[in-house]
């Protein structure tokens, strides 16, 4: 049976918690393959909320396995803080699953991703400031701390004090900070190891066993194609591969074995953070669908920018991810205008442009060009299926789909998991 990917089609913050709970109870693991608690996933079920951060939306349902893949960098601190936030709720996490090749966000990389945007001024990426950019930079640099490294406290000692040899020269040196001690920081780290160690596995080998046994494994996405570090709006970007790609080698598992990759799409564009945005909208239809879609961000309570759909992207997202479905999200957030735009194009120094332009300097001069479709006003939030929406409602989705390039399976017509309107199954 299939292995799925589930990422974000824009900027991030399309909803795939959602998407990834609703898949959750009939999957049997939910992977997490890149980022780490940047992201901040919001999950309703019933009258309850939760927001979820590093753990794997999945950890809602209780038969599925939720699983913290290689790729991921780890909080330890935050890891433990979510688990048992979720355990006094009543959530059971013993099923959780990390990878011992997972890097370790140390406290030293929170500091350089505080201080570095800040030294960077009018230059800043807006990153969540959660060490997310170090903790892959050391990675990449060979001088990472790994989940495993919490197990050999001689290995600890010695990675730590490679990696602090160039950072407490930066931090004193450059930024006018004091150093950190490298047994200060060995000490915290093995104080979270014992509490780890259930967690800890082999998950490359469980989940391609789990494969070869015909079981469904979703992989889910953190942030957004956009904000890939190879295929995004570079630099303003996150430091890992939310793309289709970096399932493949965030989780250990081969690109034969990935039969479905759904885009999760919002009916209209966010961006948290800087960086380029062609549709953002700086008036009182970008400050309306901010208030009606409570587009505020769930790590960092930043404000979203808010702007109309962007059909070059979403074409972008299905070519660069492959995508086999979208899931389109927030319909409902759109009941109201009387005339929704959607850019179809750009225009860059007087070039009607069809496709994301691969060059900095024209997507920062990108204009967009608009078609305008006739919105409606009927509540959407009780539709059940495709044939319950209003007219102009379903020709909306039907341009979206047209001009996105893959088909759209699933929409979201509100936060709950029952709201949401199946048209092809994912399963
Ligand atoms: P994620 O980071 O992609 O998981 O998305 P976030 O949780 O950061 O932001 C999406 C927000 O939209 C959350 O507050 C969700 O509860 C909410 N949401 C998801 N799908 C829908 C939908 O179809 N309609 C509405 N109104 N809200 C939705
Ligand atoms: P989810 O999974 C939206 C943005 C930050 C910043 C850039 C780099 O909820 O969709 P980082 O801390 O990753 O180095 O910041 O990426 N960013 C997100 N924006 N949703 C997210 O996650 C994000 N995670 C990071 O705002 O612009
Ligand atoms: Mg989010």
């Amino acid at each position: 049976m299939p292995a799925l990917v589930l990422l974000g089609a824009q900027w991030g913050d399309e909803g795939k918690g959602k998407a990834t709970d609703l898949l959750g109870g009939s999957v049997d693991y939910v992977v997490r393959y890149q980022g780490g608690n940047n992201a901040g996933h919001t999950v309703v079920v019933g009258d309850q909320k939760y927001a979820l951060h590093l753990l794997p939306s999945g950890i809602l349902s209780p038969t599925c396995v939720p699983v913290i893949g290689n790729g991921v960098v780890v909080d330890p601190s935050v890891l433990l803080s979510e688990l048992s936030g979720l355990n006094e709720r009543g959530v059971d996490t013993s099923k959780l699953m990390i990878s011992g090749n997972a890097h370790i966000i140390t406290p030293y990389n929170v500091t350089v991703d505080k201080v570095t945007e800040r030294f960077l001024g009018k230059r800043k990426i807006g990153t969540t400031g959660r060490g997310i950019g170090p903790t892959y930079a050391d990675k990449i640099n060979r001088v990472g701390i790994r989940v495993q490294d919490l197990y050999d406290e001689s290995i600890l000692t010695q990675k730590v004090e490679a990696a602090l040899d160039v950072k407490n020269q930066i931090l004193t040196k450059l930024y006018n900070r004091r150093a950190i001690a490298v047994s200060q920081v060995v000490e915290e780290l093995l104080g979270y190891a014992e509490q780890i160690k259930p967690y800890v596995a082999d998950t490359v080998l469980v989940l391609n066993q789990a494969l070869e046994q015909d079981k469904v494994v979703l992989f889910e996405g953190g942030q957004g194609t956009l904000l890939d570090i190879d295929h995004g709006t570079y630099p303003f970007v996150t430091s890992s591969n939310p793309t289709a790609g970096g399932a493949c080698t965030g989780a250990g598992v081969g690109p034969t074995k990935i039969s479905r990759v759904i885009g999760i799409l919002k009916a209209y564009t966010t961006r948290v953070g800087a960086g380029p945005f062609p549709t953002e909208l700086f008036d009182e239809d970008g400050e309306a669908l901010r208030r009606i879609g409570g587009e505020r961000g769930v790590t960092t309570g930043r404000d979203r920018r808010c702007g109309w759909f962007d059909a070059v992207i979403a074409r972008y997202a299905t070519r660069v991810n492959g995508l086999t479905d979208f899931f389109l999200t927030k319909l409902d957030v759109l009941t109201g205008w009387e005339q929704i735009p959607v850019c179809v194009a750009y225009e860059i120094d007087g070039r009607r442009v069809e496709e994301l332009p691969y060059s900095q300097t024209d997507f920062h001069h990108a204009k967009p060009v608009y078609e305008t479709l006739p919105g409606w006003s009927e509540d959407i939030t009780k539709a059940k299926s495709f044939s319950d929406l209003p007219k102009n409602a379903q020709n909306y989705v039907k341009a979206l789909e047209e001009m996105s390039g893959a088909p759209i399976s699933a929409i979201g017509v509100g936060p709950g998991r029952d709201e949401t309107i199946e048209i092809n199954s994912f399963l």
